[in-house]
């Protein structure tokens, strides 16, 4: 199989997109945040004026969705169209209606083939690609597939520590609705057969790094 793939998801704030990136270029691996594509469209549909409520409409966004991004962990850019949205999808704006957009099964079933087509076309020998549903249903056959986690308190205050500036209590309460309403659409708290479990509870940045690149070599 090529690219190899090692699929990593977990809820938000458990590290797993930084984790995932330095996993990436300690391998000399591809990257793919999953979750981007969903921020940028969220994204697209408010630069449109589309309620995030309105499923038919934001439906009728994917067809101008001109969704770019590369897989190089060390210059990652995220466009639509010319314009790059790398900073403003980390908007807690677009944090707070992505889950209204990713809830939508014709958007699932557009962005998975999207991130399909992206894996297919990695050139480098593997690609670390990371999200909710990445294990279960995007890259069900990745001969790695792991489960990032944290206990909610540290997942709550890694992401306050991140955030400087903003109040950590509504921060969290922000993480806790997301990871409710996305738990709905896709299970990411448990893990699926043949789903490796790694806890960063007790771990350094460093030390999660360490512990998914040992999963890695575990199997490769
Ligand atoms: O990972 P991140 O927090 O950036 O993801 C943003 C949002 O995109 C999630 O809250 C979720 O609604 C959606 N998402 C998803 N499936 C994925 C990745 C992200 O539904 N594989």
């Amino acid at each position: 199989q090529f690219p190899f793939v090692v699929a990593v998801d977990g809820p938000a704030g458990s590290g797993k997109s930084s984790v995932s990136k330095a996993v990436a270029r300690r391998l000399g691996y591809g990257f793919l945040d999953t979750g981007a594509a969903y921020r940028a469209l969220a994204w697209h549909a408010e630069a449109g004026g589309v309620e995030p409520e309105d499923a038919a409409s934001v439906i009728s966004c994917l067809a101008s969705f001109d969704y770019r991004i590369g897989t190089d962990p060390a210059g990652y850019r995220v466009h639509v169209g010319a314009t790059d949205v790398t900073d403003a999808i980390r908007d807690p704006q677009i944090s707070s209606v992505v889950s209204l957009v990713a809830r939508v099964p014709e958007v699932r079933t557009h962005l998975i083939e999207l991130f399909r087509s992206i894996i297919a076309a990695e050139q480098r020998p593997g690609i670390v690609v990371e999200g909710r549903d990445i294990t279960t249903v995007v890259a069900p056959d990745a001969p790695v597939r792991i489960l990032l986690t944290a206990s909610e308190e540290v997942r709550m205050s890694r992401r306050a520590a991140e955030l400087t500036g903003h109040d950590a209590g509504k921060t969290g309460e922000q993480l806790r609705a997301r990871d409710r309403a996305d738990s709905k659409v896709v299970d990411f708290t448990n893990a699926a057969e043949g789903v490796t479990v790694v806890d960063s509870t007790e771990l350094d940045f460093e030390q999660t790094v360490d512990a998914v690149i040992a999963v890695v070599e575990s199997v490769s």
